[in-house]
């Protein structure tokens, strides 16, 4: 079958890892018909936005894309276009399975766990007070008054709501689809001892959903209890759901443990719409030099083409790429392999090597 797709190359190193991941979707044989949007630091000056609105029309119309990153600046400038997308399109599920790939280089040679974040609040709701504006002030006069506690007068301030709803979404979402996996434990992770009425919310909500799901069993980890447990043994995790900042950081973490951010695959799921996208970002410093791993954005596409229905094109993709790492002679130079004997390959080297296996399975 035929499927129209939008896609957004991004920048930095999107658009080297956009091109490539075109390339093997082509050879899985899936039917794909790519429409192209911009979104990112180049759209601005054309655009007078990152995002631009036939952007968001260009999914709305398609409903399904793949996304390579965006840079975003830190501290000022435009807000993230990610965060931006996952709002407008109220893609509330931001879900990204982790998985030791032979050869890979990785920590761990068992780990297979799913990180479900929630997508569109906590500390990422982007609702912030510059440090002197009077809407900080008039804040900090109102935190003071009612007896919160006192916020010293040259702060910054971001709001970290955490609702019910969300919540609830969330980890519902986190039930349903370790039931439709056939994966057996939910954990939620949170900071709920200190941050009682958000982290406590999301601890007490998770814990109400369980009770709904007794065939999946359930248990939370406080997040730093969590990072330790899974740095020394993540085989203990199954699936995983989070507030969106804890996942978000948790997510590089979880990738780290299998070989590095050039092989975390992603997606962010809404009602409607579904946006797929590696974990990693634009990576400025390798940008444009061919360096580039594109195997996230490779697996987030087989995630896609789940997603679609084309089951066998996503695990022909998905084997072709267990075979690449395990004969091992063609892998980019972020994968730290003991025993490497080759020079890095480029990413257009791996793309190649890539296509060429998937065309002989
Ligand atoms: P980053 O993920 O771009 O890079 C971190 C490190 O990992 C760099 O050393 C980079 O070279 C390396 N790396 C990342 N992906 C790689 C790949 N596929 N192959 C080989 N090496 C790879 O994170 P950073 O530097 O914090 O962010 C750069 C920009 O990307 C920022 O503007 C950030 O806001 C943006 N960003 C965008 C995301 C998105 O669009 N989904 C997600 C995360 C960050």
């Amino acid at each position: 079958m035929r499927h129209t797709v939008t896609l957004i190359p991004g920048d930095g190193i999107g658009l080297e890892t956009s091109a490539a991941m075109q390339r093997v979707v082509a050879a899985s044989g899936a039917q794909i018909e790519w429409e192209m949007a911009q979104a990112g630091a180049a759209c601005i000056e054309r655009y007078g936005s990152p995002l631009p609105e036939e952007t968001i029309e260009a999914v709305r119309q398609t409903k399904v894309a793949i996304k390579g990153p965006c840079t975003t600046p830190v501290g000022t400038g435009f807000r993230s276009v990610n965060v931006a997308l996952r709002k407008t399109l109220d893609l509330y599920v931001n879900l990204r399975p982790v998985m030791s790939i032979p050869g890979a280089g990785g920590r761990y040679d068992d780990v297979d766990l799913v990180i479900v974040r929630e997508n569109t609040e906590d500390l990422y709701a982007g609702i912030e007070f510059e440090e002197g504006s009077s809407a900080a002030r008039e804040l900090i006069r109102f935190i003071d008054e009612h007896g919160q506690g006192t916020i010293r007068p040259d702060s910054g301030i971001s709001i970290k709501p955490i609702s019910v709803t969300a919540t609830r979404n969330i980890v519902e979402f986190a039930f349903d689809y370790a039931a439709k996996q056939g994966r057996h434990k939910v954990t939620a992770a949170h900071k709920a001892n200190i941050m009682k009425h958000s982290d406590g919310l999301f601890l007490r909500v998770a814990r109400e959903v369980a009770a709904e799901h007794a065939d999946i069993e359930f248990d939370d980890k406080i997040i730093d209890a969590f990072c330790m447990n899974m740095v020394m043994d993540p085989s203990q995790f199954d699936v995983i759901v989070f507030p969106n900042l804890y996942g978000d950081i948790a997510s590089d973490l979880a990738a780290g443990l299998v070989g590095g951010l050039g092989l975390a695959p992603g997606a962010n799921i809404g009602h409607e719409y579904a946006v797929f996208e590696a974990v990693h970002g634009s990576a400025p410093d390798i940008a444009g030099k061919d360096l580039a791993n594109p195997t996230a954005q490779i697996l987030s596409a087989a995630m896609m083409l789940d997603h679609l229905g084309e089951h066998a094109c996503a695990e022909r993709i998905r084997a072709g790429v267990r075979a690449v790492y395990a004969e091992g002679t063609h892998l980019t130079g972020d994968i730290r392999r003991a025993d490497r004997t080759t020079e890095p390959a480029t990413c257009t080297g791996f793309t190649q090597e890539l296509v060429r296996t998937i065309e002989q399975l």
